[in-house]
């Protein structure tokens, strides 16, 4: 949902800008563009399509100065194209502005700026800041941006530049994150940690309504009403060689692959003799113990990674758990009260909907946990209490590992609740901990299958792309399941869909009969997740069904299942065996690279695929 960057230094503010950017491309995609100030001027480029297109244009003319703005977008109010493309400027060129949210009252703005006599060139929200910042701009940049700030409703992090101060870099925050990257003789903006971290790993969190003024040696952040804020910078401790491609021919298929990995590192992390702890919670044992329910809420992936953990939490700790997606819980009245703990899933810990819903559970009285992979993410910060999945940065749009590493989180607060309101018995609980820890190794082994230059899954990819394009383009994707795999059948659909660009849908099976069997001819592929479990039974008959249709199934079974083969399937692909709780963090597998392959198939820009953005920081 758009990338920011800033930076004020010593530096070629062009350099620093542009690779700021690279790193926050994962935001939006769709145009790009920077300011910078050189001498007495500001001079700025943007440019419509990927970062690149902007970077080979500098490359040829490029911008001299140590002080200057980027952004890469997503666009929101107004096409995507290079007048719409930040940064916006005053009618004098004077000032510049990168802008990442919403300005909900714009229109109302703009006009009365129009009457004023400013001429608007884009379709933007954006615009109106500058107009207004050069409305009110009387030789102090920061006094200007407080008068702007109290006109503009909605959510914005924003970073303005002026030419008549060579010595100042302005950022705001009302809702969407910006980070402040604290250097020595210079100073950094930006959406994420990532964008600064090649220059340093000393990083302050700007809390909602806070205003920032950068100079080369200084950092001074003021509340809204212009009050002093002191506040200590925190160490990154992650490295940035984590968030490139270390070979992978795509950030996904790096994060597919390391997700054996992060599990271990989770259960090492959080599992000492057997015996779970969560270090940074601070919600008590006594509050967790005096809950009557709990209520999840997540977006996209980590929904399903929500929805597995309630069919966890009411299978193991026996405790009424429902699940909703952020942007229909915030606005429906739901009803959480001071006995109802709301577990908020967010790889970003940014996402608009999910932390509206946060604030509304936190406003009804309600105890709030938030899973996030991002530290010091707004969603962590105002939660009750967070566990982060420590996944380390995820970069594809297309979330994987963020995924199992959510799921690994719900297993253990699980056992964890289950142990703790005693409805486990400690056999149980040795058992299901022994098999937790044999996951990250399947894990590994099944990953393991996949190496080789050439797999079964690309050949299957393959097939799908020449039958394909045999029905004349009408083939889709249909995934289904039971119980606990229902999820992942909805995750394998929204891979799939994600990043191809090919109607997918997952469906609890039983509920094949009540209407997606009509679907069932020779042009679906139907994915059915038919591992050993109390269910395996009725996914055979579910794909018989299938099969009396003319349908194509890709069956994903558990190793050894000799039964499935006797059912006529097209595709098989085959998991290691672990007990059926367990078994989501492996069915996964496949279906990631199911999604990735054919993906590669078509030739899609799989780390970043159309109108899609990473994190959703907008309504
Ligand atoms: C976007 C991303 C998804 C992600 C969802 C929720 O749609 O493309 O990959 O699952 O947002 O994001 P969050 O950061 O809250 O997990």
């Amino acid at each position: 949902m758009c990338g920011i960057v800033g930076y004020i230094g010593n530096k070629e503010a062009q350099d620093v800008l542009l690779k700021g950017l690279s790193r926050l491309e994962y935001r939006g995609y769709d145009s790009a563009g920077v300011a910078i100030v050189r001498g007495t001027k500001i001079e700025f480029d943007k440019k419509q399509g990927k970062l690149k297109t902007l970077i080979s244009d500098l490359k040829d003319a490029p911008i001299k100065g140590t002080l200057g703005i980027g952004h890469t977008r997503w666009a929101t109010h107004g096409i995507p194209n290079e007048v719409n493309a930040h940064p916006h400027l005053d009618c004098k060129k004077r000032l510049a502005v990168v802008h990442n949210g919403i300005i909900e009252n714009y229109q109302e703005l703009k006009k009365s700026l129009k009457r004023e006599g400013h001429k608007f060139l884009s379709e933007t929200d954006t615009e109106v800041i500058a107009h207004l910042i050069e409305k009110f701009y009387k030789g102090d940049l920061e006094a200007a941006v407080f008068k702007t700030l109290k006109l503009l409703k909605g959510t914005y992090a924003i970073a303005v530049v002026h030419k008549n101060e060579p010595d100042k870099l302005v950022g705001a925050r009302a809702d969407s994150p910006l980070i402040i990257g604290v250097g020595k003789g210079e100073n950094f903006l930006a959406s994420d940690a990532p964008a600064v971290l090649d220059y340093t790993k000393e990083v302050i969190f700007m809390d909602n309504h806070e205003v920032v003024t950068l100079t080369r040696d200084g950092v001074s952040i003021k509340d809204f009403h212009g009050r002093k804020v002191h506040k200590k910078p925190s160490k990154i401790k992650w490295d940035i060689s984590q968030a490139e491609k270390a070979g992978y021919k795509h950030f996904m298929l790096k994060e597919i692959f390391e997700q054996g990995d992060i599990l271990s590192k989770i259960i090492d992390e959080r599992v000492a003799n057997d015996r779970i702890s969560f270090g940074e919670l601070k919600i008590s044992e006594r509050a967790f113990k005096g809950f009557k329910n709990i209520a999840i809420v997540a977006c996209g992936t980590a929904y399903h990674a929500g929805l597995t953990g309630k069919y966890m939490l009411e299978e193991l700790v026996r405790i009424p758990s429902w699940i909703d997606t952020s942007s229909e819980f915030r606005y429906r009245d739901p009803m959480v009260d001071k006995d109802t703990l709301v577990i908020i899933v967010s790889q970003s810990g940014e996402t608009a909907d999910s932390l509206a819903a946060l604030r509304e559970a936190r406003a009804k009285g309600a105890t709030v946990l938030g899973i996030c992979n991002v530290l010091g993410s707004t969603i962590s910060r105002e939660a009750d209490g967070v566990i982060y999945t420590h996944a380390g940065p995820e970069i594809a749009v297309a979330s994987t590992k963020a995924y199992t590493a959510q799921l690994a989180i719900f297993y253990l607060l699980t056992l964890y609740l289950a142990k703790l309101r005693k409805t486990i018995s400690d056999k149980r609980y040795d058992y299901f901990m022994s098999e937790f820890k044999r996951v990250p190794g399947l894990v590994n082994d099944l990953l393991s299958e996949y190496k080789p230059e050439y797999n079964a899954l690309e050949a299957y990819a393959e097939g799908f792309k020449r039958y394909y394009h045999q029905k004349h383009n009408k083939s889709t994707f249909l995934y289904l399941a039971r119980n606990i795999n229902y999820p992942n059948a909805l995750e394998g659909a929204l891979k799939l869909k994600e990043i191809s660009y090919i109607s997918a849908e997952g469906y609890p099976a039983g509920e094949m009969k009540h209407g997606p069997i009509a679907l069932i001819d020779e042009n679906p592929w139907v994915v059915c997740i038919a591992v050993q479990s109390k269910t395996y039974d009725k996914m055979l008959s579910n794909i018989q069904e299938i099969k009396a249709r003319g349908g194509i199934v890709i069956g994903i079974a558990t190793e050894g299942d000799r039964e499935i083969m006797h059912q006529n399937i097209n595709y098989l692909i085959e998991v290691p065996k672990v007990d059926e709780l367990f078994s989501p963090l492996l069915v996964v597998i496949p279906l990631q690279l199911l999604a990735y392959y054919v993906a590669r198939e078509f030739g899609y820009d799989i780390d970043q695929p159309r109108n899609l953005a990473k994190s959703v920081t907008v309504e």
